[in-house]
């Protein structure tokens, strides 16, 4: 996706959602005309991607503010508190959900004497701007990655990136695959090793169709065969999107994301993060603290619809892992590349974002 006009488009009444669990194979979408409407389609993976879902609430504030048709100030505060606990109960994990929740109270508190309606535009000003800032940001990421990946091999790179991290998960661009295509721009990426990422198939289902429109070399593999491509010498970098980031540098991403940086530790390969600001969660100290979501088993048990694991075998589906800093070789954002001692690297990025 180029240009990051597909994965969610605003008409002033209704969010429409490009439908992400039938995707690659067909392109529909899901109208949101109501908060309700987008908390749900977070939690079932219409929308998915941490700014994406970040982007997506914004809108669902301004459905729920739009939706109020009284003339009380307190009824119109409290419904807009309802529908920013029901979008915050969607999904636990990506930080981005809630930092765009707490911009958008943040516009209702600041404002709370002037009139409704005039609250109602400021809401939807804000979530316009969440949304343009989040593509403005993304590109920021993609140079500032660039700049720093072209450096390593001296050479076309080869890539291997897991989940997805496009268009997709953000209002457009994307955050790692935004890296990826700002190199592919510079002529500098010979082709990108995409892991399917089971059980949701993010990588095989999203990540190889935007690198497909984007006209970037991308091969599917198994996430089993990751270290198999290392160990040949055929892996220059990889590059992940992140969920969530502790103030340590301790990154929750996709599940698979800790495994993949531990190979890439011992076959000596770059491992980077790349992700807006907001995707930094300094109130949280280290990685342990960070919230893991379990998923429903289905999505184990079945693959693109079809059981493949018996009802009476039991599963465990967490969606995400944590990789600890000491993995990381630099996070990549849109104030730069953070390095470590994270702890001091991260906050000086964070103070900007304020
Ligand atoms: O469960 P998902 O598909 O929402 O998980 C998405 C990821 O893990 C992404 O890597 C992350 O949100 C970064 S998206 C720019």
């Amino acid at each position: 996706m180029a240009h990051g006009d597909m994965t969610l488009k605003w008409d002033g009444s209704c969010l429409k959602l490009i439908d992400q669990r039938k995707l690659p194979f067909r392109e529909e979408y899901v109208d949101c005309a109501q908060a309700g409407g987008v908390a749900a389609a977070i939690r079932d993976m219409v929308v998915r991607g941490a700014p994406a879902i970040g982007v997506s609430a914004a809108y669902g504030i301004v459905l729920a503010a739009k939706a109020y048709s009284g003339d009380s100030k307190d009824e119109f505060m409290s419904i807009i508190r309802q529908a920013s606990s029901q979008l915050a109960a969607s999904r636990p994990t990506a930080v981005n959900l809630f930092w765009a929740l707490e911009r958008m109270e943040k516009v209702v508190s600041e404002n709370r004497d002037e009139d409704i309606e005039k609250i109602k535009g400021l809401l939807e000003a804000e979530a316009k701007n969440i949304e343009a800032q989040d593509i403005e940001i993304n590109k920021k990421i993609g140079e500032n990655g660039s700049k720093v990946l072209r450096g390593l091999a001296g050479k076309s790179l080869r890539l291997l990136t897991h989940c997805n991290a496009g268009g997709l998960a953000t209002a457009g661009y994307g955050t790692a695959l935004g890296v990826i295509q700002s190199l592919h721009e510079k002529g500098a990426v010979k082709e990108v090793l995409v892991d399917e990422t089971r059980p949701y198939l993010q990588g095989a289902r999203l990540t190889a169709w935007e690198l497909y429109r984007l006209g970037i070399q991308a091969f599917v593999i198994a996430d089993n065969m990751a270290a198999h491509f290392m160990s040949k010498g055929s892996v220059d970098a990889v590059i992940v999107g992140a969920d969530r980031i502790a103030k340590n540098g301790d990154t929750a991403n996709k599940i698979g994301t800790l495994g993949l940086s531990i190979l890439a530790g011992y076959f000596k390969i770059p491992f980077f993060v790349a992700a807006p600001l907001s995707t930094i969660d300094i109130s949280i100290a280290g990685g342990s603290d960070i919230p893991i979501e379990e998923r429903p088993q289905e999505e184990l048990r079945k693959v693109m619809g079809k059981a493949i694991i018996p009802d009476y075998i039991r599963v465990r589906n967490p969606s995400f892992d944590v990789t600890p800093n000491g993995n990381i070789t630099g996070i990549i954002t849109e104030a730069g590349v953070a390095y470590p001692p994270y702890t001091e690297s991260i906050i000086k990025f964070r103070e900007e974002l304020k």
